[in-house]
């Protein structure tokens, strides 16, 4: 592929999703203008990042070039936006621009952004280790040739699945929130190790290992999750020992809601 890519914000997730199409030669560094806020984060970038990018901050006079780019990355958190004030291109093409932001809905990409076709991604931390997932909506009229384009940029570093836009919120909660909650549960779980005396470090290695274990078999060997938990419980065992504490204090329940919660909260953010 050969494009210029222009990125409004290059933190955490920017970098995340630019670095692995960077690393794989999917895009050349000189194929990338990126704007941040600060002069400061700007020299940062150019002392310290690994590829060789096109990087300006907002008040310079090359910030513009990020506006030529005919696809771009917006990847600022949704309070900056009120900052960022869309230049029309100069480039006579189409001009399509890729939000990041959580809860930002597409109309509104659309008001702030009229010179260009909007989409929404939505994606999550474990990226940021080829390992994430990404919820992408379309805006109208957006034809087959740029959406593959557009998939193929998170592709590097995450599965990518295309959904009406009424289901980003709950694709939200379930991938972006939902990691913070399995990283309270591990914490629980080692809390729990540990007050059984086994070592803290000891603790959690046993946990994640356990986790990981207990996923790739439910996904490699394609059996259902009650499946899985009758074959690991036994008639008058630890398991359902286990497992009726946590019927009782409403544990399953008690996630079903906090995935709702999420939902509820990104679904305010529009
Ligand atoms: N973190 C997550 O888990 C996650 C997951 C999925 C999606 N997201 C979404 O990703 C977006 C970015 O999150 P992040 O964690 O990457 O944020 P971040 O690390 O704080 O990065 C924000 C970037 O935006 C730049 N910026 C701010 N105002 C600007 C302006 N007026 N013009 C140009 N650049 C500007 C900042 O530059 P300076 O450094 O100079 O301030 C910085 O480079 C958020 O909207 C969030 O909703 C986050």
């Amino acid at each position: 592929m050969s494009y210029k890519l222009g990125v409004i914000g290059f933190g955490n997730i920017a970098k995340a999703i630019i670095t692995p199409l960077l690393d794989k030669q999917i895009l050349k560094s000189e194929e990338i203008f990126c704007v941040v806020n600060s002069k400061n984060s700007c020299e940062h970038i150019k002392k310290n990042y690994s590829h060789n990018i096109n990087i300006s901050y907002a008040s310079s006079k090359d910030s513009v070039l990020v506006w030529d780019c005919p696809l771009k990355l917006l990847s600022i958190k949704p309070q900056q936006l009120k900052n960022i004030n869309e230049l029309i291109p100069k480039n006579g093409r189409e001009n399509f621009l890729i939000s990041v932001l959580a809860g930002i809905s597409l109309n509104k990409l659309q008001e702030i952004f009229p010179n260009h076709k909007c989409v929404r991604a939505v994606t999550n931390i474990p990226i940021t280790i080829g390992k994430g997932l990404t919820g992408i909506s379309w805006s109208e009229k957006i034809d087959d040739k740029t959406k593959i384009l557009i998939k193929n940029i998170f592709e590097s570093s995450s599965k990518v699945y295309e959904f009406a836009e009424d289901y980003l919120d709950v694709f939200l909660a379930l991938t972006s929130s939902a990691p913070a909650i399995v990283a309270l549960i591990i914490e629980a779980f080692s809390d729990g190790g540990l007050n059984g005396g086994l070592p803290k470090r000891l603790s959690e290695e046993l946990v994640l290992e356990m986790i990981l274990g207990t996923v790739l078999m439910i996904k490699d060997l394609r059996i259902s999750t009650y499946e899985f938990k009758n074959m690991v419980t036994s008639p008058a065992g630890t398991t359902i020992s286990a497992l009726r504490v946590l019927e009782k204090e409403g544990f399953k329940s008690a996630l079903i809601e906090s995935i709702l919660a999420a939902t509820n909260r990104s679904k305010q953010f529009n």
